[in-house]
């Protein structure tokens, strides 16, 4: 709920906390325009994991917001579009006389070529998936890599002809030229994806450019973000109070632990035990943060509340609203307790700065799963510390933090908590003390084999209005089913159900049906998303 609490009441400080990096930061950039391709997160993320900070910037930003940037090099990433096709994103020439080296990947190496006077032609034969690539002209790109290459590919216009000027690198089966390069003018175009892992050399391809080609500084890592929130923190805030709403999960954990190492005791932090929350994890965060980091916590026990406004409901639509509302409602109590501070921390990650608007300054406000209904009456200056993190790095700063283990792995957990698990019913304490049960089990016996970490979300569901037949001893029962559902994906947008292993579905259902009086079956949810979402509400 606490992301939901800042989304719903949020009041921007200003989109611009990412784009003033530029200015104070002290680390090299390069930035990645993008055309509309499927991977144009991912090549930020690899640029990363070189050691060079990226953002995601649309194609269309503007030329004065990027020299603003002051960025040591571009890259221009895919698209679905034909170069040639009506309404396919332009690239503008000035954009290749920055003085600094641009990288075209596929749509972005036909847009170069396309502009300077290359040949480009829809092949016969499109190219998608494996290619084999023969290096001809090693030139800066390839220098040291083998002649020969697997790479992916995916694209149906090809380059014919390099562009004037311009050397020819490579060429793969249906490529004539799938690489090029004019050092003079240092412009440089792949085919080719170097982002995606079956490119075995793509991320030596990418760091022979950020490295040699820029000159990059390649010491940029997750770690070293820190530092640098730290004093960002202290000057936003000088000695302003600060709140922050934790729920639980990594995001608002992260961001309220560097918040704290950035201002010590003028942080408080708000943790709303709705009643709604996984077995236990309620105690390991206040033990984690009142006990290990001795960081001001309010803990408020309001499951009492919750349940009272949950009684008789069972529209899942109505649950999230009242759980909002009601989360709103207790916040805004301790809030004023705390003598109303200025200043509230969210745990916005780079992904959804990206999602509502490129970080161009647009609107920084998450909309997934918004929460209707919240008051706009409360006024917070936002205080974002991970706005320019992805959710892989928000973790290596939790780690380098100290933060439990536990807490850094932690799956994503919906706000409306076990509530929007106990489906087509009235959420009661008894269903919730059933779904917490087999939660805990279920929990128990996916990290015992090892998988916690391979599932994206992994979690059970209680069908409040059913009941089946069993036999238990001699006796006929008439108990609840418990429903398993466990996903593996990569953003939540589409999943897959995990395959778990048939010996660990077995304990898992013979521990729910033996240690769970009120439970006599267990169930499988095979379902993949899309068709299904992944929550059953
Ligand atoms: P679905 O069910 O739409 O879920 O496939 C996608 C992701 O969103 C989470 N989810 C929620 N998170 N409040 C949240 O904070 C909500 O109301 C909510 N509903 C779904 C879900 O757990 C999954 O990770």
């Amino acid at each position: 709920m606490t992301d939901a609490i800042a989304q719903g009441t949020a009041v921007r400080d200003s989109g611009a906390a990412g784009n003033a990096i530029a200015a104070e930061r002290r680390h090299d950039e390069v930035l990645v325009l993008d055309f509309g391709g499927q991977y144009s997160q991912l090549i930020a993320r690899r640029v990363r994991e070189c050691g060079v900070f990226s953002e995601l910037l649309p194609h269309h930003v503007g030329i004065d917001e990027i020299r603003g940037r002051r960025p040591r090099g571009l890259i221009l990433s895919g698209g679905p579009a034909s170069v040639y096709a009506e309404n396919a994103p332009r690239l503008r020439p000035e954009l290749l006389e920055l003085g600094i080296p641009v990288l075209g990947i596929c749509y972005g190496m036909q847009a170069i070529a396309l502009e300077l006077g290359g040949r480009i032609e829809s092949a016969p034969v499109g190219e998608f998936g494996r290619s084999e690539l023969t290096v001809t002209e090693p030139g800066r790109l390839f220098a040291g890599l083998p002649t020969a290459q697997t790479c992916w590919m995916s694209h149906r216009d090809t380059v014919y002809e390099a562009p004037p000027g311009f050397t020819a690198l490579a060429s793969s089966t249906e490529s004539p030229v799938a690489a090029f390069e004019d050092g003079v003018r240092g412009l440089y175009g792949i085919q080719f994806h170097p982002e995606v892992v079956h490119t075995p050399y793509g991320t030596d391809v990418l760091r022979r450019f950020l490295d040699d080609v820029c000159g990059c500084d390649m010491r940029w890592s997750a770690e070293s973000v820190i530092d640098e929130q730290v004093e960002r923190i202290r000057a936003q805030v000088g000695d302003g109070r600060v709140i922050c709403g934790l729920s639980g999960g990594v995001d608002s954990s992260v961001a309220a632990l560097l918040v704290h190492r950035a201002i010590g005791d003028q942080l408080t932090c708000v943790f709303v035990d709705h009643g709604l929350m996984r077995k236990n994890e309620a105690d390991q965060v206040i033990a984690a943060f009142r006990d290990t980091f001795h960081v001001p916590l309010v803990a408020v026990d309001a499951q009492e509340r919750f349940l009272a406004r949950l009684a008789g409901v069972t529209e899942p639509e109505r649950k999230r609203k009242i759980i909002g509302e009601e989360f709103i409602r207790v916040f805004e109590e301790e809030a004023a307790k705390l003598g109303n501070p200025k200043f509230l921390v969210q745990g916005t990650l780079y992904s959804d700065v990206i999602e509502s608007g490129g970080g161009t300054g647009a609107a920084t406000i998450k909309s997934h799963h918004n929460v209707g209904g919240l008051p706009d009456d409360l006024k917070f200056e936002l205080v974002e510390p991970l706005r320019t993190l992805f959710k892989d790095e928000v973790r290596v700063v939790g780690q380098e933090l100290g933060l439990p283990e536990r807490l850094v792995w932690r799956q994503p957990f919906p706000g409306p908590g076990l509530a929007i698990r106990i489906v087509s019913g009235e959420v009661t304490a008894e269903r919730l003390a059933i779904l917490r049960d087999a939660d805990f089990i279920l929990q128990e016996e996916i990290r015992a084999a090892g998988l916690y970490r391979e599932l994206w979300q992994s979690f059970c569901v209680l069908p409040a209005d059913l009941r089946s037949v069993g036999v238990q001893g001699d006796e006929r029962t008439y108990g609840y089913a418990i429903v398993i559902r466990a996903v593996t994906s990569d953003d939540a947008m589409t999943a897959d159900w995990a395959r778990l292993p048939y010996d660990l579905l077995e304990r898992v259902a013979s521990r729910m049906i033996n240690e769970i009086q009120q439970v006599n079956r267990v169930t499988l949810d095979i379902t993949s998303k899309p068709p299904g979402t992944i929550e059953w509400e």
